[in-house]
């Protein structure tokens, strides 16, 4: 026995490394169900919408994955599928591709913005945190968040601010509006964008993806390729050199400032035919990504 022990301590060590790390809201029954809900966080009530899996199984820690709506946008956007309105497109495409094994989460923006001034929005996501670690059963080392627009600049900044809270993040045509506090640790960062955007200029774009170019040690992505004008489709390139378990990706597209992108011969912006719903959950489920830690 006494010679046993160490290895099995060992055997436990090496273990470790696919530990899930649940919250104190496993093993019981939920406290929260699908629907919008309101919080207080500072002082100040907060809204948003949550959908909790169909067949929700309280033994079972589920991803939690944020989706931001833009400037001037609603929860409810997010949640039926944007302008597009498209079954395909909820939750920016990922709801039907997580096929009942994630809990998504549409916030609001106080008048429909994220400015972030003195950390609010930033208060908030750590509350929903909270909530939803409380209330359900979240693997905790599977939060991630996505955005267009306005939404993607906080889903930059929850990237900056919450890196030991968040395992990925997918921004969508977004600039640094909701600022970058710390942001000096890495996260799994998938950054798309239109090269004829005129709101947020794809350059923008780039400068938010270098940031995590270069906290997940990658090597510069300066010289990926993007798409020709006129050319109506996307060219996704895969950093190279990064941090195990920090991947960095990067899509340009042929279109301008939308959400569901999509390549010739679809419309420009398609919730059925885009290609962002699946390239960005297939990057969050890269087994270096998705794997519990
Ligand atoms: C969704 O999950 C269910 C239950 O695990 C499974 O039977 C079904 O094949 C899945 N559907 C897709 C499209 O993957």
């Amino acid at each position: 026995m006494h010679i046993i022990s160490p290895i099995l301590l060992g055997l436990a060590a090496l273990t470790d490394v696919a530990t899930a790390a649940l919250s104190a809201g496993c093993g019981k029954a939920p406290t929260v169900t699908s629907g919008i809900k309101t919080i207080s966080v500072g002082g100040t009530q907060r809204q948003f919408t949550v959908r909790v899996p169909n067949n929700y199984q309280n033994n079972k820690g589920y991803k939690v994955i944020y989706g931001l709506h833009w400037n001037g946008g609603r929860m409810e956007q997010v949640a039926n599928g944007g302008d597009t309105g498209s079954k395909n497109w909820k939750y920016f495409g990922l709801q039907i591709l997580a096929n009942e094994t994630a809990i998504f989460v549409a916030p609001l923006g106080l008048n429909g913005q994220w400015p972030n001034t003195n950390g609010q929005d930033i208060n908030f996501i750590k509350a929903m945190n909270d909530y939803f670690d409380a209330g359900l059963c979240v693997e905790k080392s599977q939060r991630f968040s996505i955005g267009f627009s306005y939404g993607a600049a906080m889903s930059y900044s929850v990237a900056c601010n919450l890196p030991k809270d968040f395992r990925g993040v997918a921004i969508i045509a977004g600039g640094a509006l909701s600022g970058c506090s710390g942001g000096s640790e890495p996260m799994a960062y998938f950054g798309i964008h239109g090269i004829n955007d005129g709101t947020l200029p794809i350059a923008s774009g780039r400068q938010l993806r270098d940031k995590f170019v270069q906290n997940n040690g990658c090597a510069s992505m300066a010289g990926a390729k993007e798409p020709a004008k006129g050319s109506r489709t996307h060219i996704t390139t895969a950093a190279t050199g990064c941090k195990a378990g920090y991947p960095v990706k990067w899509a340009a597209h042929d279109g301008g400032h939308i959400q569901a992108a999509a390549d010739k011969p679809a419309p420009e912006e398609n919730g059925e035919a885009s290609w962002v719903g699946p390239e960005v959950w297939a990057f969050w489920n890269l087994p270096e990504v998705a794997t519990p830690k």
